[in-house]
């Protein structure tokens, strides 16, 4: 068996033997979103990241490391609290491990949101942005090493990410809320630098909207094992060189506070209209 997916089947193991809850939806929180569970769940278990064994604990400031077991109205849902990312210095294969634990627990979709710097002309530093696809040439794919044929095939199809159907709903949600969404192309650098003017140029001419340094891959290992993916940006800054000012840490996290109580409604109600389809899109 490969050790990638040994270490997956010891943290189920070791979920399992605390936690039965089935989640149907699995969402996964960025910046700005740590209070999300707080706020809209009915929290029915926590787990802290540090009690799974095996798991690959997040070392940034300000990031929760748990999971959240409970419900969005009847929606029976987990979400993370605080993600891994590949810049912390895991492998590949670490930052997607609680993906596809959310995935062998049970959850059927996978609602990605991020903080996002903000390529597309005409975006502000607030604004959201429906995900339609992805760039994730710039890091290594998650899927790379002996393939775990008990989760997925060897050589997958990316041609639809994120499902044209889940993304109807997200839009449509979007506007019956009133809360405008721009849509576009993601794209995941590995960080933890922000990117240089130059960079952003070739990324625009590439054809992506927002980046960010996470997402694409948690996608990727969600699609590879037939969850249905989602996904939302928060536009917290405009990209190197078209801000005007360098980028910060804390500018960014000021604005993904500042508009969070929004996203979470846009959230919310998209879950919830998400998992009416449920049962007759998965
Ligand atoms: N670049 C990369 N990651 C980000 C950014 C950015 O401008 N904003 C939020 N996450």
């Amino acid at each position: 068996m490969s050790e990638v997916y040994d270490k997956l089947l010891r943290c189920y193991r070791s979920v399992r033997k605390k936690i039965s809850f089935e989640p149907q939806v699995a969402l996964i929180l960025g910046s700005g979103l740590g209070d999300y569970a707080e706020q809209q769940v009915q929290v029915e278990a926590v787990l802290d990241y540090h009690d799974i064994e095996g798991f690959p604990v997040s070392t940034v400031l300000g990031h929760k490391g748990r999971f959240v077991f409970g419900y969005i109205q009847d929606i029976p849902v987990v979400i993370m609290q605080g993600r891994v990312h590949y810049y912390e210095g895991y492998a590949m294969s670490d930052v997607v491990l609680p993906t596809r634990l959310m995935g062998m627990l049970g959850a059927k979709v996978l609602f990605l949101t991020n903080a996002a710097g903000g390529i597309q002309d005409g975006m502000q530093a607030g604004d959201f942005m429906l995900i339609t696809g992805h760039i994730s040439s710039f890091v290594p794919s998650p899927l790379i090493g002996p393939n775990i044929e008990k989760i997925g095939v060897r050589f997958p199809d990316m041609s639809e990410v994120y499902k044209k159907d889940l993304q109807e709903i997200i839009r449509s949600t979007a506007k019956n809320c009133g809360i405008p969404l721009k849509e576009g192309v993601y794209v995941q650098t590995s960080g933890p630098n922000y990117e240089t003017p130059e960079e952003i140029r070739m990324y625009k001419l590439l054809g992506a909207d927002a980046v960010g340094m996470s997402t694409a891959c948690e996608a990727m290992a969600a699609n590879h094992m037939g969850m249905r993916v989602c996904g939302i940006s928060c536009i917290s800054n405009l990209a190197a060189g078209i801000a005007e000012h360098p980028l910060t840490h804390a500018e960014i996290q000021e604005t993904a506070d500042r508009v969070a109580p929004l996203f979470q409604q846009l959230i919310t109600e998209s879950v919830v209209n998400i998992a009416k389809t449920i049962n007759d899109i998965c």
